[in-house]
């Protein structure tokens, strides 16, 4: 399959390149579309082929439910039942934002296979003028994983698109590089209170000033079934093992200069005041006082490690205040909980 990639930007109209992502997902297609968080790879989510289409492209698990993207609001009543207070008082703060609420579904609205073994459905309307425009000009529901063959980093660039799915689908539309450059807040509104199953741009503490005390998912206990089916695989993992390690200029060359001294090559990723050139090679994310500068860059590094001949990758830690959390918690998967010991 011949994959174009068209840009779309806000110095022109492009009528005609929104109008051939429309044409095509209206006809069953998948089209990959940024959004504010990452790209997503998008197909009608009431239609069951095209969402099948998706999981091909990903190689996805086929029981990993996807997010439902709607362009307006009132939408979401199309798809959910039971949509609390805190719900409507969370989608007037955040929406269009980088915030899933996860409701129960009302049955036989979107296709099957987009909500695989739960009852429920994650809803999010998008804050990316290209993820408007399309949603608004299609007039239905797209269900959109991020735009990654499965167990890549997210993309963030319309580049890392290309590179995971070039052959595997029709068109990308190339609207630059993503603002947040993580996934969306995940919450589960389905239960007192509601619990936060990924953390993401949108912070408990943004959540919890609006609607008060919420959980997450790591506090509830061990046994229980992951309520995200998504958590329980690996996630964002570059090729090379990745470690964790301390923001401390000292820890950082000790641990360079013992990894080279065993023969290997090693990448640093962490903040731009934390440089150093005895790495082999270092990604320089952003001011360690702008942890959402830092979020952004995040997989973009992870993908640049991949193009190195790095055996080992080091990453530094930020805090966990506001997107820290969510910063922190995708590099615990990537690192697969790993620290860096002398
Ligand atoms: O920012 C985002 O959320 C991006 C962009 C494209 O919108 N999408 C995204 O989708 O990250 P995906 O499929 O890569 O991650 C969706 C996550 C998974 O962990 C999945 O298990 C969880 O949301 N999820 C989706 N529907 C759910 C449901 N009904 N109940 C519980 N978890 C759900
Ligand atoms: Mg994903």
């Amino acid at each position: 399959m011949k994959t174009i990639v068209t840009t779309v930007d806000n110095s022109m109209d492009n009528e005609r390149e929104y109008q051939q992502a429309v044409d095509m997902l209206a006809a069953g297609e998948v089209v990959a579309f940024p959004t504010e968080t990452v790209y997503g790879l998008g197909g009608v989510a009431t239609d069951e082929k095209a969402v099948e289409k998706i999981f091909k492209a990903k190689g996805r698990p086929s029981d990993n439910p996807l997010i439902v993207h709607i362009g307006t609001q009132e939408e979401v009543a199309q798809y959910a039942k039971n949509i609390s207070l805190e719900a409507e008082q969370l989608m007037d703060a955040f929406w269009p934002g980088p915030l899933t609420l996860v409701f129960e579904q009302l049955p036989q609205v979107v296709a099957p296979n987009v909500t695989p073994g739960v009852t429920t459905v994650g809803i999010r309307m998008p804050d990316h003028p290209v993820a408007l425009r399309l949603l608004r000009t299609l007039k239905l529901p797209l269900a959109a994983p991020s735009a990654n063959r499965s167990g890549k980093p997210s993309p963030t660039e319309a580049k890392h698109v290309e590179k995971d799915l070039k052959g595997r689908i029709p068109l990308i539309l190339d609207g630059g590089q993503t603002g947040v450059g993580l996934e969306s807040t995940v919450i589960d509104m389905t239960s007192t209170p509601p619990v936060i199953l990924r953390p993401g741009g949108i912070t408990r503490e943004m959540i919890e000033s609006v609607i008060g005390l919420v959980e997450t998912s790591h506090e509830l206990k061990k046994e229980e079934a992951p309520r995200s089916p998504g958590m329980k695989y690996a996630h964002y993992a570059p090729e090379a093992p990745l470690f964790i390690i301390e923001a401390n200029e000292e820890k950082i060359r000790e641990a360079v200069t013992a990894i080279q001294e065993e023969g290997q090559k090693v990448a640093v990723i962490g903040p731009n005041n934390l440089m150093t050139t005895a790495a082999d090679w270092y990604f320089a994310i952003g001011s360690n006082k702008n942890v959402e500068e830092m979020a952004a860059n995040l997989y973009k590094a992870l993908r640049q490690c991949d193009a190195t001949e790095a055996d080992l990758i080091l990453a530094v830690e930020t805090d966990l205040e506001g997107v820290g959390e969510a910063f922190m918690n995708r590099l615990v998967k990537a690192a697969d909980g790993r620290r860096y010991h002398a």
